[in-house]
């Protein structure tokens, strides 16, 4: 396992789409596992595979609530439902926040890692987090779905004023 390095907003490659997996073996669980290891490294709620500079129709999500990693190879977004206006970051826009609007349902289907067949349906942050690292595989980022003028900038300076003021 190892910690891959997070590829940023500047670099052209998050706005490329990525291929679905055809062979899932052992390099792409390789991928998975190091995914999950660079996700949790930076606290992060969700990573695709091209944020680690690679084109590839994978993500996982981790929404630190003691269920297991969620992690799709191929995932498609088959029906969605209702829509909220929530908060996002993204590990590609660090320090960076915005308001989007997302649906409150997702279902989404896919492969697991030994390429069995799975449907997931989350609602309000799990389908946030399907919708966000769906949109990574097509090219999507934070800044082309972001409610306009919403950017909000957290510099450690104002993590610190937030901690105090609690
Ligand atoms: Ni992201």
């Amino acid at each position: 396992m190892a910690i891959r390095s997070i590829r940023t907003e500047e670099d052209e490659i998050l706005r490329k789409k990525s291929k679905e997996v055809d062979v899932i073996d052992d390099r792409i669980r390789e991928l998975v596992k190091d995914m999950v290891e660079t996700m949790h490294k930076y606290d992060g709620v969700g990573l695709a595979a091209v944020q680690v500079g690679i084109l590839k129709q994978i993500i996982v999500i981790d929404l630190y609530d003691e269920k297991p990693v969620i992690k799709i190879i191929n995932p498609k977004i088959i029906k969605t439902k209702g829509e909220q206006e929530v908060d996002e970051g993204c590990l590609s826009f660090p320090n960076k926040y915005v308001k989007v609007k997302r649906p409150e349902e997702v279902v989404v289907e896919g492969l697991d890692e030994n390429g069995k067949k799975i449907k997931i349906t989350g609602t309000g942050l799990l389908a946030q987090a399907i919708s966000h690292e769906v949109d990574h595989l097509h090219g999507i980022v934070l800044t082309d779905v972001m409610i306009p003028g919403t950017m909000e900038y957290i510099t450690p300076d104002s993590i610190e004023e937030k901690k105090s003021k609690k």
